[in-house]
């Protein structure tokens, strides 16, 4: 039986590198897994996704292309998988729209919903791992790894947005567990690697 699952938090909470060891622990278990992320997924996804992380443009804009590279995605590449029985693990998906363009950027949550019902009106995640860490410590692993360590510049548009942003963020992925809490299983994301993985193989246990 296949399963739709994401990962989310903001940036420099480590959710993709529990990505890779989460998608090969499902491997191992003689699963076929899809791994593939948003913006992106698709040829036309991932040159979106170039123009969103790096050209200025105004919120409207970005949220229609989040959204637009969404559409793509989930009908190039999830929905196919999906029905073929495979199992998809995206980095990242519709919630974070809700809580970076909603949250982080103020775009209206009733107009994001309506995005939501138009681009996928039958497709939800059928879990969710939300990577949630105080902004303090997701900015500190931001600015030790090493595309941030030489110079800040190689930072995307997203990176390179002040702590009161990513707190607004956090708020977002909160208000969005919140509304729909069995959806998701919250990972306190500040503990040691070890520790969130001992999290993971149990959430992998439990699926
Ligand atoms: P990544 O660094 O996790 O690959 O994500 C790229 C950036 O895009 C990240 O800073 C979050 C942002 N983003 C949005 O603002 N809205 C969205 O809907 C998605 C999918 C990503």
């Amino acid at each position: 039986m296949s399963k739709f699952i994401t990962f989310e938090g903001v940036d420099g909470a480590g959710k993709s590198t529990h990505l890779a060891w989460f998608a090969e622990a499902l491997r191992q278990r003689g699963l076929d897994v899809v791994v593939t992320r948003e913006p992106g997924g698709t040829p036309l996804g991932e040159q979106l996704r170039e123009i969103l992380l790096h050209q200025p443009m105004s919120i409207g804009t970005e949220t229609l292309l989040m959204f637009a590279a969404r559409l793509e995605h989930v009908e190039q590449v999830i929905k196919p998988a999906l029905g073929a029985g495979k199992w998809v693990i995206s980095d990242r998906f519709s919630d974070a729209s809700f809580a970076y363009q909603g949250g982080g950027r103020g775009m209206d949550w009733d107009k994001l919903r309506q995005l939501e019902q138009w681009v996928h009106p039958d497709l939800q995640p059928d879990l969710t791992l939300f990577f949630d860490v105080p902004v303090e410590v997701a900015r500190k692993r931001l600015r030790m790894s090493d595309r941030a360590g030489t110079n800040n510049t190689s930072l995307d548009r997203f990176e390179q947005e002040q702590s009161d942003f990513f707190e607004r963020v956090r708020a977002g992925y909160h208000k969005r567990v919140q509304q729909n809490p069995h959806r998701y299983v919250v990972i306190d994301a500040a503990q040691s690697l070890e520790t969130v993985k001992d999290k993971l193989q149990e959430v992998i246990s439990a699926i």
